[in-house]
């Protein structure tokens, strides 16, 4: 089904109600591919879907013209979520259109595809007349892929923003004033999962459309949502979390054996929360990798438990924590806790990846051997007493 957004603009993506797993992400309410149809003199398609989805999108198409009258694809970024489509698309309009795209899509997209296409190449800045209307090119290098790039469409005052401002959320609704409030945690979550590594690009990306003083009336992402109501409120919520401002909170992250590191996670929870600061646990076998990466984004303290097993860390902490070194988040401190039998290393290991992570430990931490007495939870509350002291509550 395609959606007028504006006059002659339409976006004829596909919703994708079933994906639960985005490689690695957990999708809880599936997600959108949005793809972008301008009718001018020229008319253009912006991004396509992925491939599976690209009968539906040329279905979405040929609700408003033959998809042979497309004239040219821009192609803001190749991943294959948004470039899938691209040879079924272009096998139906005609393989001599033209592709608009960065220098590097020009290489990337060859390197994914291997056809004889032609490619435009556009540089920032670059502007292209589709007869009444005009598009203006801004490359947004590693935002998130080397060859990325938004599309500002003047006399609409529309942004084509690829990934950026998306959200993994399939809905009916296609606008955040028909979804609220509900939609930012999502917004939030794809910052924290996605983009989060590239948190000081994002803030020059966002000094760059200020500097260049774009009037923005809607923001038109890939994912989910169109920002049509206040475009200015994603772009400020971006800004804070490229600052990687945090809050007096803790996310305690832990897995068990037999409970030991479980009731030391939860002792050291209720301390923290007695210091005045917050304090989220979440075990990874009931919390996925990219919620718990999302309650980290404006923590200002990351506190990890894991038994030692086999003389080592417990699988899915070594998971989380090669997961968070990818996406750098900063301006944390952090404390390793944890239960043991005989050999104890697991908390040793958690610290050496928190150095690895440049992350300020408040100690060496805190380890108890089997299970925990009424002494050693005491400690776990003073432990947490301590830790909320060093976020400063
Ligand atoms: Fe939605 Fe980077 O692809």
């Amino acid at each position: 089904m395609s959606i007028q957004i504006a006059e002659g603009i339409y976006d004829v993506g596909v919703t994708d109600w079933n994906i639960r797993d985005f490689h690695g992400y957990s999708t809880h309410q599936g997600t959108s591919y949005n793809a972008y149809l301008i009718l001018d003199e020229k008319i253009v398609l912006v991004d396509t879907v992925k491939k599976e989805f690209s009968g539906r999108l040329l279905d979405n198409i040929a609700e408003i013209v033959d998809p042979k009258k497309i004239d040219m694809i821009i192609s803001n970024h190749t991943e294959m979520d948004h470039s899938g489509g691209l040879p079924r698309v272009m096998h139906r309009i005609g393989e001599k259109k033209p592709i608009v795209c960065s220098r590097m899509g020009q290489k990337n997209l060859s390197r994914h595809f291997s056809q004889p296409w032609e490619y435009r190449p556009v540089k920032n800045g670059d502007t292209l007349s589709l007869g009444k209307r005009t598009l203006t090119f801004m490359e947004t290098r590693m935002v998130h892929w080397p060859d990325s790039m938004f599309t500002y469409l003047k006399e609409d005052e529309i942004l084509f923003s690829s990934d950026g401002f998306g959200q993994h959320f399939a809905s009916f609704d296609k606008f955040d004033d028909q979804v609220g409030e509900a939609i930012m945690p999502h917004a939030k979550k794809y910052f924290a999962n996605i983009l989060l590594l590239y948190a000081p690009l994002i803030l020059k990306v966002i000094d760059n459309v200020v500097r260049m003083g774009l009037p923005i009336k809607m923001i038109c992402p890939d994912h989910g949502v169109i920002w049509r109501s206040n475009p200015g409120k994603i772009i400020d919520a971006y800004a804070r979390w490229s600052r990687q401002e945090t809050k007096s909170k803790a996310v305690i992250i832990y897995d068990t054996m037999w409970h030991s590191t479980e009731e030391m996670a939860l002792a050291i929870a209720s301390g923290i929360r007695e210091s005045g600061a917050d304090a989220v646990p979440m075990h990874l076998r009931t919390s996925h990798r990219s919620d718990v990466m999302t309650e980290i984004l404006e923590a200002g303290a990351v506190v990890i438990g894991s038994p030692t097993l086999n003389n080592g860390l417990y699988p899915t902490i070594s998971d989380m924590m090669t997961y968070m070194k990818g996406l750098k988040p900063k301006n944390k401190v952090a404390a390793a806790f944890g239960s043991y039998g005989w050999s104890g290393e697991a908390v040793k290991l958690i610290n050496q990846e928190f150095e690895a992570m440049n992350m300020t430990m408040i100690d060496d931490g805190l380890k108890i051997q089997y299970v925990p007495t009424k002494e050693h939870l005491q400690a776990c509350r003073d432990y947490g007493l301590k830790i909320g002291k060093a976020l400063g509550a």
